[in-house]
């Protein structure tokens, strides 16, 4: 039987490059180990480069590969377009590009006693989420999930066009 292509599964015929927002940790810090196994150059786009540099000794260790880092913060339209220009300038082409960085706003005890607002509005008031805000004014978890991650790929999508061969598709 044939087996579903994956990101994973598909592309160690080459040795990509891989540009990857939030890969210091979690299950980005996980699956840039996985492509970098697999023979990937990995580009690891941060927006703590102490955390950054963490991650990318491990994950050079572990894999053996090449790994760099460079500064993104995807809260802010500046960092993003500083990076697209500084990725621009020294690279050729991005064969994959994995929007993986977000933050969540969790329910935490607060938000979670917030839900007695609907039964005694006037005795308790608090916010049901933060009112977080991105640079740019911005709600934190649409300005940096989606719009961030819009903008990094509109700037990025000419290298990652670069990429395609009749061999290999982008992504
Ligand atoms: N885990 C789940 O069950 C689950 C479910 C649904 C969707 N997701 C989504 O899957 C992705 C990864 O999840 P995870 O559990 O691995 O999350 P995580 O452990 O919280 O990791 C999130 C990554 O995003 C980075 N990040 C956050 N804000 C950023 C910003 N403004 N600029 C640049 N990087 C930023 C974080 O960097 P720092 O280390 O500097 O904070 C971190 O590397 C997230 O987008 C999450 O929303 C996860």
């Amino acid at each position: 039987m044939r087996e579903t292509p994956t990101l994973l599964n598909t592309f160690p015929v080459i040795f990509p490059t891989v540009f990857y927002p939030g890969a210091n940790t979690g299950i980005g810090k996980e699956t840039a180990l996985e492509l970098g196994r697999r023979g990937a150059r990995l580009m690891l786009l941060c927006r703590d480069l102490e955390k950054a540099d963490a991650a990318k000794e491990e994950i050079a260790k572990e894999t053996g590969g090449a790994v760099e880092t460079m500064k993104l913060d995807l809260s802010s339209l500046r960092s993003i377009r500083e990076c697209a220009e500084k990725i621009l300038e020294k690279e050729d082409k991005i064969h994959i590009l994995v929007n993986n960085a977000g933050v969540m706003v969790s329910l935490n005890l607060l938000q979670q006693l917030s839900l007695l607002q609907c039964f005694f509005p006037p005795l308790i008031q608090f916010q049901v989420c933060p009112n977080w805000k991105t640079e740019d004014g911005f709600d934190m978890q649409f300005g940096t999930n989606h719009l961030g991650h819009f903008l990094l790929t509109e700037l990025l999508l000419p290298l990652v066009k670069k990429a395609a061969t009749d061999d290999f598709r982008p992504r």
